[in-house]
């Protein structure tokens, strides 16, 4: 039986006024600049891209950008964004490989951030971008190291508390990923029953072999 998944509907309209998301966004695109080169040659997704906050920093450095998500609200915020700037390099695909709707294309980078906690079956998940690579492709992905729940507080739709980097590192090489790496792309700092709590966020790239 499918999980609760969490609501992204009726909050996509303002996912871009929490100023925590932005921050994130930012920071992750940053890291991404530094752990991976981009070129005007590339094509890339970003997997899970929500409203395109990461896609859009990359997108003026690469070919083509594609967000794909499950949520259409999402990607209606995206399709304004492209339509206001008149990008011809940025497109949007619904997707939802659990429920059978897969992306299309072959990509040099698939991006994602914040994404993977909301998958339940990572590995499924990896293997899906892995049909999305080119030869040689690469993931960089941002999410929560291990946490308790804070971060959310509701923690409907919320698959995994965070990562265990290792942990990770273990199923990329499983799945076919070689060249693994990871930063600490930012941290999150919350407060937590009246008190500051820090979140790190990681990014980790890795190459299909
Ligand atoms: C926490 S938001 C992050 C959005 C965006 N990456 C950002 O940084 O602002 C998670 C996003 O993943 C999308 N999502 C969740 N599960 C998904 C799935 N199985 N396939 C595609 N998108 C998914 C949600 O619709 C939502 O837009």
């Amino acid at each position: 039986m499918e999980q609760v998944r969490r609501d992204f509907e009726s909050v996509a309209s303002s996912w871009d006024s929490n100023p925590t998301r932005l921050q994130i966004a930012h920071d992750v695109a940053a890291a991404i600049m530094r752990e991976v080169r981009l070129s005007p040659q590339m094509d890339v997704l970003d997997y899970g891209c929500g409203t395109g906050l990461v896609a859009m920093q990359l997108q003026p450095h690469v070919k083509s950008v594609c967000g794909a998500d499950s949520s259409p609200a999402m990607l209606e915020v995206l399709k304004d964004k492209i339509a206001t700037l008149q990008l011809d390099n940025v497109g949007t695909q619904l997707v939802d490989f659990e429920r059978g709707a897969h992306a299309t294309g072959q990509y040099d980078l698939i991006v994602s951030s914040m994404v993977t906690h909301h998958v339940p079956d990572t590995a499924a998940l990896l293997k899906e971008w892995m049909r999305l690579l080119k030869p040689q492709g690469r993931i960089a992905f941002a999410d929560l190291d291990t946490e308790d729940g804070a971060f959310h507080g509701d923690n409907t739709g919320v698959f995994h508390l965070g990562f265990d980097r290792t942990r990770l590192r273990e199923l990329l090489l499983a799945a076919g990923f070689d060249e693994v790496r990871d930063t600490t792309a930012t941290v999150v700092r919350k407060e937590v029953e009246g008190r500051p709590r820090d979140f790190p966020i990681f990014l980790i790239a890795a190459r299909r072999r």
